[in-house]
C-alpha cells in the first residue's frame, strides 16, 4: 500500500476535471508538520502559473473535484494554494490491520514487474577483496533485496575482473610454483596479495619472465588449453576467497551469479567489427578509438574512448560494450544497474553513449551506473592499514566482530556463550554495513569504529536493540504476537505519527529502488525506532490501569513496528536477534 501513489492518482483525476492539462505534476508530498495534515497536494501553484490564474481559486477547483472521502477526514487550502489532506483514523486502522496480516507488511508487488540486471561487487580476482569492494557489494545487495521484495525480477551479475593482462603474469608464476611441487591451496595461493606481489616482482625484474607473461595472456585469450587450465586453478581459489567474504557479510551472491569479464571474450571481436562498420570507431595510432563530441571538454575537444589497443588487445571498455549487448538485446532487461566507484563515472558515460549509437543498448533499457564515494580513514584520506597498505575486507570484518564482542562482553544478559557469539557477529557485521549504507551513496565518508558500534544514534546496534525491546514486550505480556488479532484504534498523537510512519514503507522502498539509494531506508528505520520510543513513553501498554482493548490495539502497533524493523533491516542485509 502506497498512500502517496493513491493520492497522486486521485489528484491527477481532480486536476484533469478542474481543467488542468494532463501531465501536470500534482506535487504530492508528505506533510512536514501535523498542522499541515498528513499529505499535501501542491500542484495548484505550478498549474496556476502555467494557466495564468489565481492559485487558491484553482486549488479550490481541485478540491471540488477531489474524491478522497474513502481515505481522508478533511481537506483544506493553506497559504498560496497548498491542499492539506488529513487522513481518516479508520483508514489508518484498516491499513494497519491489513499490513499486520500480510507477510510483506502491506507492500504490494510491482505491476508489471521489471526485469533488472544488477552488476555489483565485481572484484578483480587477481587480488583478494579489499575495502574498496565493500560499498559495491553491500549497496548492490540491499538494492537487489528491495527490488525482489517489490516483485521485480533481478538478474545478479558479478562482473568479476578475471581477464586482464595481469593474468598472464599470474599464471606464468603459478606454473613455476607447481613445477616446484608447491601446494596450491595451502601455500601458493593461501595469500593472494603476496602471490601477486611475487609475480609482479618477477615481471619487473626477472629476465624473460615478462615476455612469457605477455605470451601467456595472448595464449589464454585465444583459448590455449594449458594456459586455460592454470588460469582456472587460480580463478577457483580466488573465487573461493570472495565467497568466504560474501558469507561473512551476509550477502546473497552465489557462484551462479558470476558473469565475469571472461564470459564476454567471444563477443569482443564482433563488437569492434560493428563499431568499425558503423563508422563509430576509427583507427588512431593503430588503436580503435571512439571520439565522443557529447563529452567534449571546454575547449571543444572530443572525449577519447579507446575500444581496442594497437596490436589488437581488447580492453575493459570492450567488455562493457559487449555486456550492454548481452543484457539489453539478449536478456531484454528494462534496467541495468551497475554499482561502481565514482571514479569510473566517465567510463560508463562513454560506454552508454557508444553503445546506444551502435544499437548495443536499446531505448527500452535504462543504463544506470550507480556511483559511490570513497570510504575514508580518520585522516580524511582513503582508508588504509597503519602501514599504508590496502585493508583486506576479510580482516576488517573480523575486527568488527571482535570489537562488537568486547563491547557486549559486560552485559548481564543471561545468554549462553554460543548465543553471545552469534549476537556479536550480527552486531559487528551489521554495524559496518549500516554505517556504510546510511550515508548518501555518492558522498565520501569517514570510517569510525566507535560511532558505528555505538548504541546511540543511527547505528545498527541501536536498531537491533530497539527491535529486541519491542519483542520483549510480548514476552513480558505473555502474548503470542502471531496469534494476536485485535482491532487497532488510533487515538493519541504519538499513535497517529507512528501509524503513519508504518504505512510509508512502500514509499521509502520505491525511492530506494528508483534511485538506488539504501540510505533512505536506513533513515526511515531510524525514524521509526525513534517514534516508537516516543510512543512507548507516552502510551502505556502493560500497566494495570490500561483497558484490554487499548492494550491489544497498542500491541498490534508494536507487532507491526517489530516486523517492519526486522524486514527493513533484512532488506539492508542486517540480521536481528530476539535478545541481546
Ligand atoms: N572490476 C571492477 C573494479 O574492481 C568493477 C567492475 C564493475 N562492472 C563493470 N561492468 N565494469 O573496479
Amino acid at each position: 500500500m502506497n498512500i502517496k501513489t493513491i493520492l497522486i492518482e486521485k489528484a491527477n483525476a481532480a486536476m484533469l476535471a478542474a481543467g488542468i492539462p494532463e501531465g501536470t505534476n500534482p506535487a504530492v508530498t508528505q506533510s512536514t508538520r501535523p498542522q499541515f495534515g498528513d499529505y499535501q497536494i501542491n500542484g495548484a501553484m505550478g498549474a496556476a502559473k502555467a494557466l495564468k490564474t489565481n492559485p487558491r481559486e484553482l486549488a479550490q477547483k481541485i478540491i471540488d473535484n477531489l474524491d478522497v472521502s474513502d481515505i481522508a477526514a478533511q481537506t483544506e487550502i493553506a497559504g498560496p494554494g497548498f491542499i492539506n489532506i488529513h487522513l481518516k483514523p479508520e483508514f489508518l486502522s484498516a491499513s494497519l490491520a491489513a499490513a499486520n496480516k500480510d507477510a510483506k507488511l502491506g507492500v504490494s508487488e510491482h505491476q508489471p514487474a521489471k526485469k533488472v540486471v544488477v552488476d555489483y561487487s565485481s572484484p578483480n580476482l587477481a587480488k583478494e577483496m579489499h575495502v574498496g569492494h565493500l560499498r559495491s557489494t553491500i549497496i548492490g545487495d540491499s538494492v537487489v533485496r528491495a527490488l525482489e521484495f517489490r516483485g521485480d525480477t533481478v538478474i545478479r551479475q558479478n562482473h568479476m575482473g578475471d581477464w586482464g593482462t595481469q593474468f598472464g603474469m599470474l599464471i606464468a608464476h603459478l606454473e613455476d610454483l607447481l613445477n616446484q611441487g608447491v601446494d596450491l591451496e595451502n601455500v601458493a595461493l593461501a595469500d593472494l596479495e603476496s602471490f601477486y606481489r611475487d609475480a609482479k616482482k618477477r615481471f619487473d625484474e626477472e629476465e624473460g619472465f615478462a615476455d612469457k607473461a605477455r605470451d601467456y595472456v595472448v595464449k589464454l585469450q585465444s583459448g590455449d588449453e594449458h594456459c586455460k587450465k592454470l588460469w582456472q586453478m587460480f580463478i577457483d581459489t580466488s573465487v573461493k576467497h570472495s565467497e568466504e567474504v560474501y558469507e561473512k557479510l551476509n550477502v546473497t551472491l552465489t557462484r551462479d551469479d558470476i558473469m565475469a569479464e571472461s564470459a564476454y571474450n567471444d563477443r569482443l571481436a564482433g563488437v569492434i567489427d560493428l563499431l568499425k562498420s558503423k563508422g563509430i570507431a576509427v583507427e588512431d595510432q593503430g588503436a580503435q578509438v571512439v571520439f565522443l563530441d557529447e563529452l567534449a571538454n571546454k575547449d571543444g575537444e572530443p572525449s577519447v574512448f579507446i575500444v581496442q589497443k594497437s596490436g589488437g588487445g581488447f580492453l575493459y571498455s570492450t567488455t562493457d560494450l559487449a555486456a550492454c549487448d548481452y543484457r539489453s538485446n539478449e536478456l531484454d532487461v528494462d534496467r541495468i544497474l551497475i554499482f561502481v566507484d565514482a571514479r569510473q563515472g566517465l567510463h560508463f558515460n562513454q560506454v552508454e553513449i557508444t553503445a546506444r549509437k551502435a544499437g548495443l543498448l536499446k531505448d527500452k533499457t535504462t543504463y544506470e551506473p550507480s556511483l559511490f564515494g570513497t570510504m575514508m580513514g580518520e585522516d580524511g584520506k582513503p582508508f588504509k592499514t597503519r602501514t599504508g597498505g590496502t585493508v583486506k575486507l576479510a580482516d576488517l570484518l573480523e575486527e568488527a566482530v571482535s570489537r562488537a564482542t568486547d563491547k557486549l562482553a559486560n552485559r548481564d544478559s543471561g545468554l549462553s556463550d554460543e548465543e553471545r557469539k552469534e549476537i556479536a557477529r550480527k552486531v559487528g557485521i551489521g554495524a559496518v554495513k549500516y554505517a556504510d549504507l546510511s550515508k548518501h551513496r555518492t558522498s565520501d565518508y569517514i570510517f569510525n569504529w566507535d560511532t558505528m558500534l555505538s548504541f546511540e544514534g543511527a547505528t545498527a546496534p541501536y536498531l537491533q536493540y530497539a527491535y529486541t525491546r519491542v519483542r520483549s514486550i510480548f514476552r513480558k505480556a505473555g502474548v503470542d504476537s502471531i496469534a494476536l488479532n485485535a482491532p487497532i484504534s488510533i487515538v493519541e498523537p504519538q499513535e497517529k505519527t507512528l501509524a503513519l510512519k508504518l504505512l510509508q514503507l512502500e514509499e521509502v522502498l520505491d525511492l530506494m529502488i528508483n534511485e538506488a539509494t539504501p540510505h533512505v531506508l536506513c533513515g526511515y528505520l531510524y525514524e521509526l525506532a525513534s517514534l516508537y520510543m516516543t510512543f512507548y513513553e507516552a502510551c502505556p501498554i502493560l500497566k494495570d490501569d490500561v483497558a484490554d482493548d487499548v492494550r491489544d490495539s497498542r500491541l498490534m502497533l508494536c507487532n507491526l513496528v517489530a516486523n517492519t524493523l526486522r524486514t527493513g533491516l533484512e532488506l539492508l542485509g542486517i540480521e536481528v536477534m530476539e535478545q541481546m
